[in-house]
Order: structure tokens, then C-alpha cells, then sequence
């Protein structure tokens, strides 16, 4: 297969299925992370694999837990495998860190609604759909079955986190979000908000999860912007969800992907990874043997002392 859908081995015990992302429980105590090429939409996992999005993904966190190193410690101590980050394990704070740029997303559709206070931070009335703040602004949510608003002040009331080091949080998120919107605003993208997770170790603060990949922030293009804010579309999953809309039926959105759609998502992909890393993401048979993700995969973990031998 040249898609990873799935991955499961008896040899290691799975810690954790997300829509996306499948973590393990490595020999050494330390966390695997397997990227596959699950895509999501609309709260939901399609059941066609995307090629080449689970190392796009893997690939750009990776990019950027490296490039940051100098603002915050990260989780990262290798990539056995384009698809595969192993990680310290932290204690991770369940808080998620959200930077927003722009008025869009769930918080344009409260403004639209009346609200004007998200999380603690207050913005005026006559926004209009998709504009900029005049800086970027931290929304934090708990990490709870559904993510709930909350502020600051009540983070720390409720226990999710210290005073201290909430605000270490903070100016690391903003300190980040300020150093990739630079890096992307040369490379004519608009990074329009994220979120970060933080974790300790050895009592010290440090990244873990993934970081300014398309599934967890929106990227539009600057050109797509300049034209009409309002219609600025998501870079990567935009195209996916108007194939979907357009082919609802009875109420349902489609299961699957054409393989014609799911090519074309596997592009805009790709597209993303080179405009911001400046290199293509290798994708040849030097990389992949046969053309079988898994199979490389699994040889890969082999090599790492990760995995014994073929499952
Ligand atoms: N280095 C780490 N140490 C400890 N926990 C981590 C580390 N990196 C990531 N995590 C946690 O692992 C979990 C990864 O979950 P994942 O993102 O795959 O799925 P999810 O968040 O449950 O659901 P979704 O697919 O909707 O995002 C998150 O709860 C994250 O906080
Ligand atoms: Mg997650």
C-alpha cells in the first residue's frame, strides 16, 4: 500500500487512537507517535487515506520543533521513519495553548452570535469576517472530552495549571506564533491561528505533541487573502470539504474520496511541506521500497530497535 491508514503491532502496547495519529508505548518507556494519512472533516475520519499527508505532517512538526529549539525544549528525540516521531514522555498540561490571528473559525461564529469575551480577552464590535487583530491574542481551552473557553484566572482556580506557569505558557506560544508567522509571511502564507500543548519534564516546561502542521492551525494563502479576506480558504483541507459539501446526499456527507479528489489533496499537501521547508518531501522508491508505507515503516522500526522483527 502507498498509504498508511492504520497501524498495529502486538509488540507494542498502543497507548492511544486519535482521529489521526496512533501512538505507542516504545521499549524504552518513551512515546511513539505514527502519523498516518487518516483525514478528517467535519468531526469525522474518512475512509480514504490521503498519501503522503501523515509524513507531510510528521515532516512539518518536525521542521518545526527544530527551528524552535531556541525559544522552548521540545519532545522530540527522533524519526525512525518519515511517518514516525519518538518522544520523551511528558506530564503533559491539559491545556490547549490557542493563538489566533483572525477572527474566523468557532470564534467568528460566536462573534456573529453576540459574544464578544472569549477565554478573557475582549475584542470590539464592527469586526468583520476574517479580519486581523492588531496582535495575535491566546484563547486557551481545557483538554476535556470537548474543549471548553475558559480564562486564565479560572485555569489556575480550577487547577489546570499554575499561575507561574501559565505564563511561561503564554509567552512561549506567543513567542512562537510570532516566529512562524514571520517565516511563512516570506514564504506567502498566513499563519491564521493554532494551538500548542505543553508538558514537563524533570519539572521543566517544554513542547510535545506537534506543532504548526495543517491539522492543528490554519494556513491561508497570502495571494487567496489580498483578493477578499472573507472568502480566504483553509490551504490544505478546504478543497476536501467543498468536494464533500457538493456531494452530500440525504443529509450525508460522502465516506470516501474519489481517488481523483484524493490526488489532488495529496498535492496541496506536498505543496504546503515545499513552500514552507523549501524542499520537497521525498516520496521516491529510495524512500519507500516497493511503494508499501507499512512495510517500510515497520523495517524501519526494526533498525531502530524499536521493533524486533516484521509483525
Ligand atoms: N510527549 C508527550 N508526552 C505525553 N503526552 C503527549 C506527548 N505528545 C502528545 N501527547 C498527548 O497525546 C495525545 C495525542 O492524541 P492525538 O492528538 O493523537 O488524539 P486526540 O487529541 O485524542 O484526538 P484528535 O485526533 O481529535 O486530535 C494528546 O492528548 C497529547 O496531549
Ligand atoms: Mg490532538
Amino acid at each position: 500500500m502507498n498509504t498508511l491508514n492504520h497501524f498495529d503491532t502486538p509488540q507494542l502496547e498502543l497507548l492511544h487512537r486519535g482521529k489521526v495519529r496512533d501512538s505507542f508505548r516504545a521499549p524504552s518507556g518513551e512515546r511513539l507517535i505514527v502519523v498516518t494519512d487518516r483525514l478528517s472533516a467535519f468531526d469525522s475520519v474518512l475512509e480514504t487515506p490521503v498519501a503522503h499527508k501523515g509524513a507531510v505532517l510528521n515532516g512539518l512538526a518536525a521542521f518545526w520543533f527544530d527551528k524552535t529549539r531556541h525559544i522552548i525544549p521540545n519532545h522530540v528525540i527522533s524519526l525512525p521513519d518519515p511517518n514516525v516521531t519518538l518522544a520523551k514522555e511528558a506530564e503533559p498540561i491539559r491545556v490547549e495553548m490557542v493563538v489566533r490571528h483572525y477572527l474566523t473559525g468557532s470564534m467568528w461564529r460566536g462573534y456573529q452570535q453576540g459574544q464578544r469575551t472569549f477565554s478573557g480577552v475582549t475584542v470590539p464590535d464592527g469586526l468583520t469576517k476574517h479580519q486581523q487583530f492588531p496582535a495575535p491574542i491566546v484563547t486557551p481551552t481545557t483538554k476535556e472530552e470537548s474543549d471548553r473557553e475558559i480564562t486564565p484566572e479560572n485555569l489556575v482556580a480550577e487547577g489546570w495549571v499554575s499561575r507561574e506557569l501559565y505564563e511561561q505558557m503564554r509567552v512561549k506560544a506567543l513567542e512562537l506564533f510570532n516566529f512562524a508567522s514571520q517565516w511563512m509571511a516570506e514564504r506567502g502564507i498566513i499563519l491564521v491561528d493554532t494551538k500548542y500543548e505543553f508538558g514537563l519534564l524533570d519539572g521543566e516546561l517544554m513542547l510535545i505533541d506537534e506543532i504548526h502542521t495543517p491539522d492543528s492551525s490554519r494556513f491561508w494563502s497570502a495571494e487567496d487573502y489580498a483578493r477578499n479576506p472573507e472568502t480566504a480558504e483553509q490551504m490544505d483541507k478546504e478543497y476536501v470539504r467543498q468536494w464533500l459539501i457538493a456531494h452530500k446526499q440525504d443529509g450525508q456527507y460522502p465516506r470516501a474520496l474519489t481517488p481523483e479528489v484524493s490526488a489532488e489533496a495529496t498535492r496541496r499537501y506536498l505543496n504546503i511541506y515545499e513552500r514552507i521547508t523549501g524542499s520537497p518531501l521525498l516520496t521516491g522508491n529510495e524512500i519507500t521500497p516497493d511503494g508499501d508505507v507499512q512495510a517500510r515503516l515497520v523495517s524501519n522500526l526494526v533498525r531502530a530497535g524499536i521493533m524486533k522483527e516484521t509483525i
